[in-house]
Formats: structure tokens, sequence, C-alpha cells
């Protein structure tokens, strides 16, 4: 009795020193492992690179060896050479199969009323599996019937960022010349349409800028504001990713609220995509970008693949500093003077990494990326 007594002593104890061994190893390796991502997630050894104030050569050098080549042949493209760069039709039809392989543009674009039930419970891309949000009635009801993109074709279009590269670019007028215009976030035009055009056929409006911008709707004015800035989009497409972060759960019934409240009353297009995330990273990450979470900007140029023959890129340019004339850049081409450059993307972002495969396809003809003055 006593022996096996002891002898089970022994194996508790064996046990409890494996298990013991099991957690140091997993914490070790889970340091090492968090180290290694914060590292990827600054693009290599930077943080110091972005700060207002460098200037491109010396910083682009400094970013990352593979953006060497990369500076050599912009300082030749917007030194001299006037652009005698043309479309690839073969590459892009080609490049459009394959995006097509991974996601369903047009049917993922948004959620219809037909493909969501009253009481399903939604995740979210880029949160914890425990978070949902339960789609009611009125959510159902501003969902469209088709995909509005549904057999739609332009031959161009332009795609604009929010860079500050657009400042004083004079593009307005080329932008405006698009068949189809894609917008970030809501950006504001009016003051600025002589670099960055009036027209405005998608743009996209993450709930969060109800909080950011217009106080939560909480009153009357913001309601006021809001309703007018909505009104100034007639016709356009509000291309709404509510289903991405959970944090924008609660501003997103607010919207909801708001758009029940004045139906009827304004000619937008509301498009509501699901959780898309999945797919489209997975495609993106066949050319190598493999990133927590892609930008607005690459997320747009996916739905353009879809839509759109030529697609021209604008403002997409993500560093302090302008690459014709070194000078410092803000942030957004709305942003106050005086606003310095902020490194505050790096947290979620790695545009660096996006720009340098946009570039790429730039040189590929297969999108056109605008980074000089329009003429
Ligand atoms: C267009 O792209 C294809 C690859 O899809 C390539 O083989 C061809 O040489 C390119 N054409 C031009 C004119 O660059
Ligand atoms: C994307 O489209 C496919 C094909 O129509 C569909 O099966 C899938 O449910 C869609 N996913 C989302 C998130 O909309
Ligand atoms: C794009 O928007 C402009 C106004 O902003 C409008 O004149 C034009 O018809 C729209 N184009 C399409 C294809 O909807
Ligand atoms: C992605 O990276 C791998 C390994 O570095 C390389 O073999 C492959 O050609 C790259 N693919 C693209 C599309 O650049």
């Amino acid at each position: 009795m006593v022996r096996i007594s002891n002898a089970l002593g022994l194996v508790i104890l064996m046990v409890a020193l494996l298990i013991l061994s099991l957690i140091s190893y997993v914490s070790i390796r889970k340091d090492s492992i968090l180290s290694s991502t914060k590292y990827d997630n600054m693009g290599g050894p930077p943080r110091i690179m972005f700060h207002a104030g460098f200037r491109s050569q010396f910083a682009l050098n400094f970013l990352d060896p593979s953006f060497i080549p990369l500076t050599h042949a912009l300082n030749e493209e917007l030194q001299g050479k006037p652009s005698k760069w043309t479309f690839n039709r073969t590459f892009i039809c080609h490049l459009q199969k394959e995006i097509f392989h991974y996601i369903d543009v047009a049917n993922n674009f948004s959620l219809t009323k037909n493909g969501v039930r009253v009481g399903q419970l939604m995740h979210f891309d880029f949160s914890s599996h425990k978070y949902v949000f339960s789609i009611n009635n009125n959510l159902k009801s501003l969902l469209p019937d088709a995909s509005p993109i549904q057999n739609k074709h332009y031959n161009v279009c332009a795609v604009v960022g929010n860079s500050g590269i657009l400042t004083g670019s004079h593009c307005g007028p080329e932008i405006d010349s698009a068949d189809f215009i894609f917008r970030c976030n809501f950006a504001p035009t009016d003051s600025y349409y002589k670099d960055v055009g009036r027209k405005t056929n998608l743009t996209t409006f993450n709930p969060s800028i109800l909080e950011r911008y217009y106080n939560n709707l909480l009153t009357i004015q913001d309601r006021n504001n809001f309703f007018l800035n909505l009104k100034k989009l007639e016709g356009a497409i509000l291309w709404i990713p509510a289903f991405f972060l959970h944090t924008s759960a609660t501003v997103t019934r607010t919207l909801v609220d708001f758009f029940v409240e004045h139906k009827g009353q304004l000619k937008i297009k509301l498009a509501w995509p699901g959780n898309i995330m999945q797919d489209v990273n997975r495609y993106w990450k066949t050319k190598n970008l493999s990133l927590k979470r892609l930008s607005t900007g690459i997320l747009m140029y996916t739905l353009a693949s879809a839509m759109c023959e030529e697609i021209h890129l604008y403002g997409f340019w993500p560093f302090g500093w302008d690459p014709n004339t070194g000078k410092e850049l803000p942030y957004h081409y709305y942003d106050k003077k005086g606003t310095k450059f902020t490194t505050k993307w790096q947290e979620t972002h790695q545009l660096p990494s996006e720009f340098k495969l946009l570039y790429k396809m730039h040189g590929e003809g297969v999108t056109k990326l605008s980074l000089s003055h329009c003429s």
C-alpha cells in the first residue's frame, strides 16, 4: 500500500514538473513570437524613419535595403522622362482573373436584404470572435436588394487616397475626368477641389467617423452637419465597413437609426460589406503582402479591379516628405496647416510595404500611380 502511494506521489510530482516546464517553454516561445512580430510591424529596423523632416533619399535608404531600387526608379521617373507609361491589358486581365479566384468582388461588395436574416449574428474581421452584432430590422431595411456594382463596368477609374502629397498637385481636373471615382473615409473635397477634384462615386465610411467628426450625432447641429455632407454625395455609394472592428458596433447603431429616420431624404446608395477580409487578405498574400490589416487604399484597389479597366491611383504616398521636392508633407491633404506627419498608422497598417507593391504594379503597367503634379 505504502509503495503504491509512494509511486503515485512520484508520478504526480513528475507530471507537475512536466507541466511547469511546458508552461515556461510556451511563455518563452510567446515572447520571441511577440517580439518578432513587433519587429515585422515596423518593416525592418526603422521607427526613426518616418518622422517628418527626413529627406527622401536618406530616409528611403535607411528604411529597408529592398527600397533602394525603388528610390532610384522613382527619382528617374520623377525627374525627366515624361511618362511613356502605358497600360498592359494582357496583364490586367490576368490580374483580374487572379483576384476573382480569391474573392467574388461583385457579390461580396455588400450584404443584401435576401442574404441576411433578422437576429443573425455577425462577427468582426479584425476583432476577437467573441464579439457579435445582431442584425435587426432597421439594418436589414437599409441593405441593397442586389450588389450596387453588379454588371457595372467603367473604362477609367480614379482611386483617391488621402495622402498630403495631393496638396498643390492640381490633379483635380484629371481626377474628375475619370468615369468612376473612389474616395476613402468620407474625405472632404470642397475646399480642396483644385487638387483632389469635386466628383465622388463611392466613398468608404468607417462608422467611427461619427465619433470623431460628428460628436456621435448628439446635437441638432451635428445631425445637420452630417446630413448636409451626405447631401453633397447624392447618387454616390457610401461603403460602410461596419463588421471589421467591434469598436464600431455602438456607433453603427447610431448610424443605422439616422439613415432609417432620413429614409427618402437622401439619394445615397448604402453598401454594407460583410466579413470579406479573410478572402481579400488571402489574395494579397499571394503578392507577398501579408499584413494584419490592409489599408483602405488597397481594399479600394481590390474593389475597383472588378469594375474598372484602368485604375489610376492618386494620393497614395505614405511618407512624410514630397518625393518631387523633398519638402515636408502632412499626413492627409485635409490636415490643418502645420499638422506634423504622424507615425500612428504604424500601429495598424504597413503602408510602406503596400506602397512598394503598388509601385511594382505601376512598373508592370497594371495600374498608374500618380506621384507628381498633374499638368
Ligand atoms: C504585358 O504583360 C505580360 C505578362 O502578363 C508580358 O508577358 C508582356 O511582355 C507585357 N507587355 C508589355 C508591352 O510590357
Ligand atoms: C462572397 O461571395 C460568395 C459568392 O457569391 C458567397 O458565397 C459568400 O458568402 C460571400 N461572402 C461575403 C462575406 O459576402
Ligand atoms: C460619378 O459622379 C459624378 C458626380 O459626382 C456624376 O456626374 C457621374 O455621373 C457619376 N458616374 C457614375 C458612373 O455614376
Ligand atoms: C514572394 O516571396 C517568395 C519568397 O521570398 C518568392 O519566391 C516569390 O516569388 C514572391 N512572390 C511574388 C509574387 O513576389
